[in-house]
């Protein structure tokens, strides 16, 4: 039986490539998508989650309002580098004019919450946005939200240097109270952060083949992901391709043997300089109720062959 999946996103290009990593694996029953704000404004997300999903022929799958700013904030602007990197509308500026549906009224924090209810152990969530969804869950039903089989996030670095800071990833740094509160929850949460996300790097000689497909979704994600690349070979031209951050996420959820993991008791740092890392918990280094997970490694050749494979599948005629 395929798993649930809820995708918690903020919208942005390789957002859209977790949708599809998702919608390209018969593994997986995507159930829904929740929105945060990050890369784009959260009614952004929406609108950008509703026009990927009609680009990939499932209009169907139900997208939620969430957070429009962090648990200490009251408000939220978009940072120019992520505007940079991902476009001003969150997708490389695709201009996508599909005519979106009806927002559903049911919150995204409900939802979730109801979804662990219904499907407990089966659900998977994947969050590749600021963790402010799921603290507002942890706050309003805890014993409801550990029925969850599992929480996958893209966020965070251990073994490697920051995006945003010295210290601190992007989504961390949106709300670092919000992933301390995850961290410590007691929920079964696995970090795909920059120590393996840094290493799956897309290629425009990928996003060639994916144009070569002719398909408008094809065309589409080869655009997109094109800009994206763009971005990267101004922020980080050592790397010679963008990083495939949030689908790793995704990919990690189906198949945890992709990557090699490292039980700690994680805590985010709130205070000074280090503000967002994401570290152990000195206060917890021996307990044995570990919930946590950090991937250190990953099997780079075979998860882009399973990216390849799984979304090229998708975008083919
Ligand atoms: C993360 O930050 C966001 O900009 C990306 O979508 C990704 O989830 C990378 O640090
Ligand atoms: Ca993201």
């Amino acid at each position: 039986m395929a798993q649930k999946m809820i995708l918690d996103l903020d919208t942005g290009i390789d957002d859209a490539l977790a949708i599809a990593y998702a919608l390209g694996s018969s593994e997986v029953d995507l159930i829904g998508i929740t929105s945060e704000y990050g890369n784009v404004l959260t009614e952004r997300s929406v609108v950008n989650s509703q026009q990927i999903l009609h680009l990939l022929g499932h209009p169907d799958i139900p997208v939620y309002l969430g957070a429009g700013h962090s648990t200490t904030t009251n408000d939220f602007s978009v940072l120019p580098i992520s505007a940079e990197i991902h476009g001003q509308d969150g997708v490389g500026e695709l201009h996508l004019t599909e005519p979106h549906p009806e927002m559903v009224t049911e919150s995204a924090v409900d939802f979730i919450l109801r979804a662990c209810q219904e499907y407990g152990a089966d659900l998977s969530i994947v969050a590749t946005g600021p963790m402010t969804n799921l603290a507002l869950a942890i706050q309003k039903d805890l014993p409801t939200l550990k029925k969850v089989g599992q929480i996958v996030i893209m966020g965070g670095a251990l073994t490697v240097g920051g995006n945003v800071s010295p210290f601190a990833e992007a989504n961390i740094s949106q709300d670092p109270e919000a992933a301390d509160l995850l961290f410590k929850s007691g929920l079964p949460v696995t970090m795909v952060g920059l120590d393996v996300t840094l290493r799956t790097l897309f290629t425009r000689t990928d996003t060639a083949e994916w144009r070569a497909l002719g398909t408008p979704a094809a065309t589409a994600y080869a655009d997109m992901v094109d800009y994206y690349i763009k971005a990267y070979e101004v922020t980080s031209p050592h790397l010679h391709g963008c990083a495939l951050h949030d689908p790793l996420a995704v990919a990690v959820a189906i198949d945890p043997s992709l990557v090699t993991t490292f039980p700690l008791n994680l805590k985010t740092e709130i205070e000074g300089p280090s503000r967002g890392r994401t570290i152990g918990n000195n206060a917890r280094l021996d307990d044995p109720t570990t919930r946590t997970a950090v991937c250190v490694q990953v099997d780079t050749p075979r998860f882009l062959t399973e990216f390849k494979a799984r979304i090229g599948h998708l975008l083919a005629p």
